[in-house]
């Protein structure tokens, strides 16, 4: 299931990050703001379980969050979408996967991976900002299958339809949220109309 998250902020921050004349603190500053739409989309579904609070002045039906959420950003771009997830939900642990794309054949490499403890009921978040062909989100929940994990969502600022469709024929249960569906993939794998390299832009490269 694919969920496009529209919003006039969502818009106004998607065209400084396309503009390729922004700079890098106005990249990283937009990309941080929609984040926080994503977020709040993504643990819309979180559950909660009562709890007694006392205000001042009388005591109350309270709730809290009780779904076991584990943050993912695929390094390097998707730690750019970390800080507004973790500000919304502090208690969320933290999971990094690091993964190289072949210039040349496209094919991907993981060079780093940290998991920390979680159960059968964990929800997966992986943080990814541009989702072009799906290799890199494929292999991240390939690998986090092979974990045992079981419950995923995948949030990106833009998608490319051929990594969606992807994604969705390999891992059907998946849900997806972006910003932003476009056009297609060029013959390098970058998205179009899209914003250029991601991570390049967010690291300042
Ligand atoms: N990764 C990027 O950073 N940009 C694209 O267009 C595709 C993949």
């Amino acid at each position: 299931m694919i969920k496009v998250v529209a919003h006039p902020i969502i818009e106004h921050n998607l065209s400084i990050l396309r503009d390729k004349l922004s700079s890098n603190a106005e990249f990283r500053s937009s990309t941080h703001t929609i984040a926080h739409f994503l977020a709040a989309k993504a643990f819309e579904t979180l559950d909660l379980r009562p709890k007694q609070v006392e205000t001042p002045f009388e005591q109350i039906d309270g709730a809290e969050i009780s779904t076991d959420v584990v943050l993912v950003p695929v390094l390097r771009a998707g730690l750019g979408l970390l800080e507004a997830f973790r500000a919304l939900l502090p208690a969320a642990k933290i999971s990094f996967i690091g993964l190289s794309r072949d210039e040349k054949d496209f094919s991907i490499s993981e060079y780093f991976f940290s998991l920390p403890k979680f159960s059968s009921q964990t929800k997966f978040i992986i943080l990814e900002v541009m989702i072009a062909t799906g290799g890199s989100v494929c292999s991240a929940l390939s690998r986090l299958q092979f974990e045992e994990a079981a419950n995923f969502t995948v949030c990106s600022i833009i998608s490319a339809p051929e990594g969606i469709e992807r994604i969705l024929s390999e891992h059907p249960n998946v849900e997806i949220i972006t910003a932003s569906l476009d056009r297609e993939l060029n013959s390098k794998k970058y998205i179009l109309p899209g914003l250029g390299d991601a991570g390049d832009r967010w690291c300042g490269v």
